[in-house]
């Protein structure tokens, strides 16, 4: 018997919305074809972007879309991207399989996806291969809504009014694709593009993300905020809004990474043991801003994260396009519940990437579409979007090969806005249930609902069975004197609204 304590009095942090937000770059079919087909395309379509996609992200209420990279942004200059289609350059997407990128979806594309999905917007500068002043003018472009040279080719390209720009990276994984840079160098480049990146909208301030380490880099964490820090500019708020931190779950490592669908019960417990550890790199990268910002008012932003695996046999290797089974399902419950739990330090996350890239919450063929296991396990967790955590501990067991142990359970709780509790629990055994009792301290319980996820872990949605894995109705969570009881089937993510008494 695994046992829960809850202490839904005991409130710590709010769980941004952003913490659910996805990532969408042009690399392989995630905007082309994923997303955006064009006005003329016989799939349906409003504006170009598909009507199925947009209807199903919608469900899961995708809080912020980060555009256009990734690696892309960083070669990206965006006038390629505005202005009559047929006049737009057509480039090499160099980083990507070499294929014509023809620049149909750009800025205006952009914003009118944010503006189907409700959600905000995060924009990814080019401070790797572009200008400040582009960058400074791009900004103008999208913000700015008096007389100006930019403001002006806006509206000649069919939008007067600006858009609301929420968040801006200052340049992508300039460790590597973005610049090969040095740290303290990166973060000299950061203090100059960013002091262009201008606030034009009264009582709207553009948060600016400064490009964070890759994985366990720690020495990039300390050296981009002592440069940042130093001479002052760093105490002032405005200056770095958020610190972003990329972690991928490669199975077998970075060079094999390994199959997405044929993997064995070590390889399972590998790769939940490899999801797990974002909560070291959450803690450790934590504790080297807390040293710089103690009040915690820099974001840290997991802007990607995710399963990467080897991509599906005969695919574009430059595309990335890989299955998803409920083992994606387990890494997405983890990874989630760790966000969570660290929420007074993480306030936005971006999945990479949102349609037929990587670890994807949906995918395409021509005008199919499936919705992944992942897509499952977002849509039963967006009840903690803007929810409070409430203090949580589960007595856990180490499971799975020694090399590869992981806590045979996670949680984490929120309470929303109209008071209702939403437990997420993990079950990281591939064979094993678990029988939890969980003591809800000073509270007693109403009513009790759930909804899972639970099926053999190599289980997934294609074109042919496309609900072979779906959220079922859970009956099994059982009113006890001092909360609940509930037993966690293996390979499951569950999701409990627990109402109690006032
Ligand atoms: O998500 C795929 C790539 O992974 C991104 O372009 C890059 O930022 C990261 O290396």
């Amino acid at each position: 018997m695994a046992r829960l304590v809850i202490n839904p009095k005991r409130k710590k942090s709010k769980i941004h919305k952003e913490i659910y937000g996805h990532f969408s770059e042009h690399l392989g079919r995630c905007i082309y074809g994923g997303i955006y087909v064009g006005e003329d395309s016989p799939i349906e379509n409003v504006n170009g972007m598909r009507t199925d996609v947009v209807e199903a992200l919608k469900e899961i209420r995708v809080p912020v879309l980060r555009w256009p990279g990734g690696c892309f942004a960083d070669e990206y200059h965006w006038r390629d991207g505005v202005g009559p289609k047929e006049q737009r350059k057509k480039i090499i997407n160099t980083n990507w399989g070499g294929v014509v990128e023809d620049n149909s979806f750009g800025t205006h594309e952009y914003f009118e996806l944010c503006r189907q999905l409700g959600c905000e917007t995060y924009v990814n500068g080019n401070l790797g291969s572009g200008t400040v002043r582009e960058m400074s003018e791009w900004v103008e472009y999208m913000t700015f809504d008096g007389v100006s040279p930019m403001a002006q080719l806006r509206a000649e390209n069919g939008s007067e009014h600006a858009w609301k720009l929420d968040y801006f990276g200052v340049g992508n994984e300039n460790w590597g694709c973005g610049g090969n840079m040095n740290p303290d160098y990166y973060a000299n480049e950061y203090r100059r593009y960013q002091t262009f990146v201008r606030d034009y909208q009264k009582g709207h301030k553009i948060q600016k993300v400064c490009c964070g380490p890759n994985v366990d880099d720690y020495e990039w964490t300390r050296e981009v905020l002592s440069t940042c820090f130093r001479h002052s500019a760093g105490s002032d708020r405005g200056f770095m809004d958020g610190l972003s931190l990329h972690y991928y779950v490669h199975p077998e490592g970075w060079e094999i990474k390994g199959s997405a669908t044929e993997f064995d019960e070590t390889v399972w417990y590998k790769t939940l043991n490899k999801a797990v550890y974002m909560d070291e790199l959450i803690r450790r990268h934590g504790a080297i801003m807390d040293e710089f910002d103690p009040e915690k008012k820099i974001a840290m932003i997991v802007d990607e994260w995710g399963n990467w695996f080897t991509c599906e046999p005969g695919t574009n290797p430059g595309f990335l396009y890989q299955q998803n089974t409920m083992r994606d399902a387990l890494v997405a419950g983890i990874t989630l519940n760790i966000f969570n739990r660290h929420s007074d330090r993480v306030r936005m996350a971006n999945l990479a990437q949102i349609v037929n890239v990587l670890q994807a919450v949906i995918l395409t063929e021509g005008d199919q579409m499936i919705k992944t296991p992942t897509y499952h396990v977002f849509n039963m967790y967006k009840y903690h979007q803007d929810a409070d955590l409430v203090d949580s501990h589960m007595e856990t067991e180490m499971i799975g090969p020694e090399e590869w142990r992981v806590p045979n359970l996670t949680e984490s709780v929120s309470v929303d806005q109209d008071g209702i509790l939403h437990l997420t629990v993990t079950n990281l055994s591939a064979d094993e249930a678990y029988d939890v009792d969980a003591l809800l301290v000073d509270t007693a319980v109403s009513e009790v609902t759930g909804e899972i996820l639970v099926n053999e872990m190599h289980a997934m949605n294609t074109f042919e069975n496309p609900e072979n894995v779906t959220v079922s109705k859970f009956d099994g969570a059982a009113i006890t004197e001092h909360g609940l009881k509930f037993t966690m089937p293996a390979c499951s993510v569950l999701h409990l609204a627990v109402k109690t008494e006032a």
